[in-house]
């Protein structure tokens, strides 16, 4: 299986985003992870459309926006007018998922949905066939920097498993505290792609770190 790392632009330091997105861009990462918070969804306010939009314009990395919002089918096209390539919203802020997916991938986007620790995998089953990846939060969204609910691992193995019952191709990512020492955990319980902030940005040497994330 081909492990797809994602590093999380939360991590990076803010006032060199643009050579920090060229580091991992050049060490092999395969998607830039942009962490979208709004104070309300998440007790965190990070950055928004204008700094989504400014990266845009500086590489071809692929953008996995992540929106931790309150009605995020308001922002959806905004999101993709800024750059990005798969677009990722919560299952709990939404009330009408299936047209949010439906809306995400008629506008030519990956279409994403997240669920956070305390929300079963049970609850997107209906929803997979809409889906081009699904978000599963290993720490409770907000922050980074956080420390790895092994708990909510199963939720991978349940939807893979539920995913090929389903005959579907729908890419697994997890998300929060993920590191060198147990990510090998996470690929194992059925992620495809991994998220890291802290294990990535917090490096030195952005390639090694990326390397043993995938060893
Ligand atoms: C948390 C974010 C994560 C986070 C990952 O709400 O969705 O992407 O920044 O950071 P680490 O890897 O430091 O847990
Ligand atoms: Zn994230």
């Amino acid at each position: 299986m081909n492990k797809k790392i994602a590093p999380s632009l939360l991590s990076a330091d803010f006032g060199r985003l643009f050579e920090e997105v060229s580091d991992i861009e050049q060490a092999g990462a395969d998607y830039l992870h942009l962490d979208i918070m709004d104070g309300v969804f998440v007790p965190n306010i990070s950055f928004g459309l204008p700094v989504v939009k400014a990266l845009r314009a500086h590489t071809n990395m692929i953008f996995d926006v992540h929106l931790m919002i309150v009605q995020p089918q308001k922002y959806i096209a905004r999101f993709k007018d800024a750059g990005a390539d798969l677009i990722t919203f919560h299952l709990e802020a939404s009330d009408d998922p299936a047209q949010t997916l439906r809306d995400i991938r008629s506008l030519g986007v990956r279409a994403g949905i997240s669920i956070k620790p305390g929300t079963p995998a049970e609850a997107l089953f209906p929803l997979l066939p809409l889906c081009d990846l699904v978000l599963v939060m290993t720490v409770e969204p907000g922050f980074g920097g956080q420390k790895l609910m092994e708990e909510t691992l199963d939720k991978l193995t349940v939807l893979r498993r539920e995913i090929l019952r389903q005959g579907l191709s729908v890419e697994l990512e997890a998300d929060g505290g993920i590191n060198a020492a147990n990510a090998h955990i996470v690929f194992a319980a059925g992620a495809d792609t991994v998220v890291a902030g802290t294990a990535v940005f917090g490096a030195a040497d952005r390639a090694e770190a990326i390397a043993a994330l995938r060893s």
